[in-house]
């Protein structure tokens, strides 16, 4: 099972005709013509309509906006609704509502309220989306499930606290397992009955809020039990899918680099991956690339959905600025670059009250064509109709990964000591940016991911070390590819104990060091790094955590130049079978990450077409007939030029461009070349 079917890149997004009369849909559908707007999401905030009493349900609204939707020739994403709970559940059953983590529980309101550990909501949000699977699996234009909506947050009620002991007994099988895993030894902490365990919460392990916690082992599984616990939620309802719809695709919308739930472990029961993408800022070219990177390698480099994106702006910030004119068309572009087979927004009509009244639409409170943001709408929509079905199923032929690891992100940011200014993603998002900027096409994928098909795997802050890992990581430097750690890798098992050996742990023997001590300053404290010799030489700044570095073997390629470590490496390289294991001991600033990332990629001869251009974004994806499309996004504010390397056709335009000759991107602009073979 894997994408929809379809033939060319869904575009649309999430519709709520719900929320208007009926006369406005015909509008609507007359503005999505216009816009080629071909797919509807339906139906995801729609449980108080279909279901307005226990023993009540009452499709007949959802059966006339799926009935308009058909009759208008769009394909539909149909919800299972269950993204809120309806008041009179809460009212009857007080248990589905959560309780926060300073243990205040909480009633009606909001969405995303769900306790998913409660037998109540699992019965009944399950029961919600069988009946809409056997109501509309038969409507052709239903291509794809859409279950709940944005999975997040903890509950850290009665029935969590007794379904965390059941996913315990999972786990551990004996108390004396989950003792020693949990270290109670420390602190008196040893449990002699399964009942004795409480959730880590502000009430039990926590103090300063989520991160500061006594016991990080306990805090980590229970991460990783409210990760499990929402992804029953998710298994229940597709499982009530699939007696009646046996093959349609079933997703839910990821948040991308989302902290709380750990996607990898979520990948394999979703059919086909999608995500919500919304930017922090309009500075976030590289960390968009990253995270559609991230959301393409959870199914090994299959194609996903960009689910969501607005066209203009949030609402939900304290401040919301407007997509500039050409930035929703090239940020939907970079998502097809690197591997989205639908582009859809949130949302197509503007909800005229509560919360995200002010969220952009394509169509505002006035129902209007002439505005700027439909016109670009619009024009996307023309776009894509003209690429067709060529990117459909087209992967990316990366050569480098870059190791993602939610374990390890909790168990860094869990941790007292070293520094609690080091933050994984700021560490990941660094050496991805020297990757990105390099033009290299990269695959970001879990740490169980095959990794014999890569010449080069970076692997940033990987605190926590699980299975086989390392010696697959050596097996890569065996055959001659380049490894890439960093500071605060290899230091706990996945318990979080800290391994009875130096530091890295199991890394020792390929990065051929053994770390000593480290020291973590404020961020006002720079220890210059001296990188490279002769010509190549060059000065950047660290900050943050310098570990000290006694080399076993390796060669010392970066010294620090202050304290009392002057002198002393602060990066290494270390010959490896045929290949080497890169350690980076310090916080290098961007100008020493990219440095030495780029070292790595010339000995591997993998940077892309233009790596000297700043903020010219290159990728590509190779369809299933051979076909090799060049994506180039330019995210400057003015116009660059750049030779060709390969002759091809810009399939956005028709025209043709020659091996060799200038190519000239506006402010903004896309090329999407269709290389000559
Ligand atoms: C999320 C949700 C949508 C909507 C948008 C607004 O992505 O899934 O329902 O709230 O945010 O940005
Ligand atoms: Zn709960």
């Amino acid at each position: 099972m894997s994408l929809p079917l379809s033939a060319k890149v869904p575009f649309g997004g999430d519709y709520n005709p719900e929320q208007w009369p009926e006369d406005v849909w015909k509008q609507d559908y007359r503005l999505f013509d216009s816009a080629r707007i071909d797919l509807v999401t339906l139906g995801v905030f729609d449980w108080a309509l279909t279901q307005p009493a226990e023993d009540t349900y009452d499709f007949a609204l959802l059966d006339r906006i799926v009935e308009r939707a058909s009759a208008e020739g769009r394909g539909i994403c149909l919800a299972t609704g269950t993204g809120a709970h309806p008041p009179w559940l809460a009212k009857a059953y007080p248990e589905v509502t959560r309780t926060d983590f300073e243990g205040r529980k909480h009633r009606f309101g909001q969405r995303h309220n769900s306790c998913p550990s409660s037998p109540v909501f699992r019965r009944l949000s399950a029961e919600l989306a069988r009946r809409v699977a056997r109501r509309y699996a038969d409507t052709p234009a239903v291509l794809a499930w859409h279950v709940g909506n944005e999975y997040g947050g903890a509950c850290y009620c009665a029935l969590c606290a007794a379904g965390f002991r059941n996913w315990l007994r999972h786990r551990y099988g004996t108390l004396d397992e989950l003792n020693e895993a949990w270290y109670t030894t420390f602190w008196s902490h040893t449990f002699t009955d399964w009942d004795e365990i409480e959730p880590p919460s502000a009430l039990t392990e926590h103090w300063r809020g989520p991160d500061h916690t006594a016991f990080p082992g306990i805090t980590l599984d229970y991460l990783r039990f409210t990760s499990d616990a929402m992804l029953t939620n998710f298994r229940d309802e597709k499982a009530a899918i699939r007696e009646s719809s046996p093959t349609l695709p079933v997703t839910t919308n990821f948040m991308g680099m989302y902290r709380p739930i750990d996607y990898h472990r979520w990948a394999p029961h979703l059919d086909f991956v999608s995500w919500d993408n919304y930017p922090p800022d309009d500075e976030s070219a590289a960390r968009m690339a990253l995270t559609h990177d991230l959301m393409r390698g959870l199914k090994d480099g299959q194609p996903f959905w960009l689910m969501e994106q607005t066209p203009s702006c949030t609402a939900c910030r304290d401040v919301n600025p407007l997509k500039r004119p050409g930035l929703m068309r090239l940020w939907s572009w970079q998502a097809v670059a690197h591997g989205a087979d639908a582009v859809l927004f949130f949302q197509l009509r503007a909800s005229r009250g509560a919360s995200e009244k002010y969220h952009g639409a394509v169509i505002g409170h006035a129902g209007r064509a002439d505005t700027r943001v439909f016109r670009e709408v619009a024009e996307l929509g023309a776009e894509l109709e003209r690429l067709g079905p060529v990117s459909l199923g087209a992967r990316t032929p990366a050569r480098v990964a870059l190791l993602f690891d939610w374990d390890s992100w909790w168990a860094l940011e869990l941790s007292d000591g070293p520094s609690r200014l080091v933050r994984y993603q700021q560490v990941v998002l660094a050496y991805h940016r020297a990757l990105w900027d390099a033009g290299v096409d990269l695959d970001v994928v879990a740490v169980t991911a095959d990794l014999s098909r890569y010449d080069v795997v970076v692997a940033p802050a990987l605190h926590l070390l699980k299975g086989d890992l390392p010696q697959r990581l050596e097996a890569v430097a065996t055959r001659g590819g380049s490894v890439l750690t960093t500071y605060l890798s290899g230091r706990v098992d996945e318990n979080d104990q800290a391994f009875l050996m130096d530091v890295p742990g199991s890394l020792g023997q390929l990065m051929g060091v053994r770390v000593d001590e480290w020291d973590a300053r404020g961020p006002e404290v720079v220890n210059p790094v001296r990188l490279g010799d002769g010509a190549d030489q060059v000065d950047v700044d660290a900050r943050l955590l310098f570990e000290l570095v006694i080399p076993q073997g390796a060669q010392v390629i970066g010294t620090y130049l202050a304290d009392f470590y002057a002198g002393t490496p602060a990066v290494t390289r270390n010959a490896f079978g045929a290949g080497d294991g890169w350690y980076v001991a310090a916080g290098l600033d961007q100008a020493g990450v990219s440095w030495v990332v780029r070292q790595v990629l010339d000995q591997h001869d993998l940077l892309g077409p233009y790596p000297d251009v700043p903020n010219l974004e290159s990728a590509v994806r190779v369809a299933a007939d051979g076909s090799r499309l060049l994506f180039l996004l330019n995210h400057r504010a003015e116009p660059v030029e750049v030779t060709t390397r390969n002759g091809g056709v810009d399939l956005l335009t028709g025209d043709r461009t020659a091996a060799g000759a200038a190519l000239r991107l506006p402010a903004y602009g896309v090329v999407v070349l269709e290389e000559d073979r």
